[in-house]
């Protein structure tokens, strides 16, 4: 037993010595602490991208009985055979990609997993990574934490009503070079709600061949869809099935975000270092609600139809009210999410208006400057999620019809 006061170490006393740099360089997730205040001020939640209605019952089914049937213990750690099957039949079937479930598939806590875990098995210190901005706030923290630096290019809004996010092709070039380890795509994608077209997959892949880069795709939205698009697998392109990880999950397209389960797919060697540090990371996403996903993953066709047509009702059904609130509404193609423009209203930016909406007028959404390196590029925008209820959708109508632009 020592007596009196320890000793005191000769090394650094400051309030940051028992923390990581890498902590530094990036904030908590604005999304998630929108959803705390919406709880705090009772607020309508459309800040944060998961459903407030009932997944399939055929789903929760299944869930059941595999608890029941004493699924209980850890799966492969790189994902149970049913449901690794199962996305492999699918992406033969959806995109007409042929996948190995043996040797490319890694099952993860969620494509957030599978992306950071991706991440990790692939970059270097020093690496670059491009990320399109606006982008899904997990990627730059993602980078970070894998050694690597985010090098952004701009979506720009479109200009015109009916118009689309589009990006430079030279900025695009410029962003690559041979420090690009990879290329971070999200479509359809979140905020924007844009649909990557052909045309536009084929210039990114053309640069991924040219620089030697892999392309990291999360597909997480993909059977979210409007007005006739068409959603593309990065590798279904000729010459890219060898250096895509195409990243995908439950959440979304079964209403489950609460699950925690989804995928990375990826050729073998890359699955192999995915695995690895997938292994270490977690040691595996439930085994009871993988089954659930295989019985998912095998639902009819129609339920797919039925998914895609209930979210263009949720977004017929917000944009005019936003638009009639005085929102400039930027139509998305895609994912459960609508990005609009504030400038009408007259807030000094996103962070003070977002707070009003909160407090005043309890809609919770999220700031722009949350899917921008440079705060001031989101300052004018407010995305917000329409994955909710009708009633839901109504309420928050009936609460922005309150809001009034500010004055000088
Ligand atoms: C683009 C995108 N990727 C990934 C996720 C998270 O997915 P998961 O629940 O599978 O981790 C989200 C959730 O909002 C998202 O919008």
């Amino acid at each position: 037993m020592s007596e009196g006061t320890p000793r005191q170490s000769p090394r650094s006393a400051s309030a940051k010595h028992f923390l990581s740099d890498k902590v530094e360089h990036f904030t908590e997730s604005v999304i998630r602490e929108r959803t705390r205040q919406a709880m705090l001020y009772g607020a309508v939640n459309l800040a944060q991208g998961f459903p407030d209605f009932a997944a399939p019952a055929e789903i929760k089914q299944a869930a059941q009985q595999a608890v029941a049937a004493d699924v209980n213990q850890y799966a492969i750690t790189w994902g149970a055979k049913n449901l690794r099957n199962a996305i492999a039949r699918q992406m033969g079937v959806w995109q007409g990609i042929s996948v190995d479930p043996e040797k490319d598939i890694t099952v993860c806590c969620g494509s957030t997993e599978a992306m950071i875990s991706t991440l990790l098995a692939v970059c270097n210190a020093g690496d670059e990574v491009v990320i399109f901005e606006p982008f899904y706030e997990n990627y730059g923290p993602d980078s970070v934490l894998s050694g690597a630096k985010p090098k952004f290019v701009k979506l720009h809004p479109p200009t015109d009503a009916g118009g689309e996010w589009t990006f430079d092709e030279k900025e695009l070039r410029q962003a690559f070079d041979r420090h690009t380890k990879a290329v971070i795509l999200n479509t359809p994608n979140n905020p924007t709600g844009k649909v990557f077209t052909r045309a536009e997959l084929e210039l990114i892949r053309d640069l991924c061949v040219e620089f030697y880069v892999l392309a990291l795709t999360d597909e997480i939205y993909e059977h979210i869809l409007y007005d006739g698009t068409e959603h593309i697998s990065m590798a279904s392109l000729e010459g890219m099935r060898d250096r895509t990880v195409t990243i995908n999950g439950m959440s979304k397209t079964y209403s489950v975000t609460g699950w925690r389960v989804g995928w990375a797919v990826a050729p073998e060697k890359i699955t192999n270092a995915i695995r690895k540090v997938h292994d270490f990371l977690t040691v595996g996403a439930p085994a009871p609600l993988q089954e659930a996903g295989a019985a998912a993953l095998s639902l009819a066709p129609e339920y797919y139809t039925k998914l895609a047509e209930g979210y263009r009702r949720r977004r017929d059904r917000l944009v005019p009210a936003l638009a009639a609130a005085g929102f400039h509404c930027f139509q998305p193609r895609g994912a459960y999410y609508v990005m609009t423009d504030i400038s009408g209203f007259g807030f000094a930016d996103d962070i003070a208006f977002t707070r009003h909406l909160v407090k005043e007028i309890g809609v919770a959404a999220v700031p722009g400057s949350s899917f921008y390196r440079d705060p001031r590029d989101g300052a004018r925008q407010v995305r917000f999620a329409f994955c909710k209820k009708p009633e839901t959708l109504d309420e928050a109508a009936r609460r922005l019809a309150k809001l009034h632009p500010r004055q000088g």
